[in-house]
């Protein structure tokens, strides 16, 4: 999973007026921008994503709040806790997650590589595993 789970360090400016940090092509997303979107206003005990996508990657980035990512493939499972709006979680094709214990108020920003498209998305387990096994 190394290579298809990985923190990403977003660049921030502090001054005494608070901090800045950006997403630009390049710095720090290793891909084109195709997709933006975010998600907040979340019931508490709230689970999100129990999804893989098949060609398209992302990063997950708690602009507010916290949440726990739940990675998996056929092999391996972990947990990353996301508490820090400059730092993301990249999450490659091909990777079940899941969101969890978010925390009241929290936002979580999601670049993608792709356009929404729903004929990329696994929501199946059974089915994520046998489209990775053939
Ligand atoms: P989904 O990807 O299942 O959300 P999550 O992984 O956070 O649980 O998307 C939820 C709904 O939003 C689903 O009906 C698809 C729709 N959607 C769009 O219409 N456009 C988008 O860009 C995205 C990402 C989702």
């Amino acid at each position: 999973m190394d290579e298809k789970v990985k923190i990403i360090e977003i660049p921030k400016i502090s001054d005494q007026r608070g901090n800045l940090s950006f997403i630009s092509y390049g710095n720090p997303i290793p891909f084109d921008i195709k997709n933006v979107f975010y998600i907040y206003d979340i019931p508490g005990g709230t689970k999100r994503g129990g999804h893989a996508h098949k060609k398209l990657e992302q990063i997950l980035i708690p602009l507010s709040g916290s949440f726990d990512v739940v990675v998996k493939d056929t092999k391996n499972e972990s947990v990353i806790h996301l508490n820090r709006p400059n730092r993301g979680l990249y999450i490659g094709p091909l990777i079940w997650r899941e969101m969890k214990n978010f925390s009241s108020g929290s936002v979580c920003l999601v670049v993608a590589s792709l356009k929404y498209d729903e004929k990329d998305y696994l929501r199946d387990f059974a089915e994520f595993i046998r489209y990775i096994r053939k």
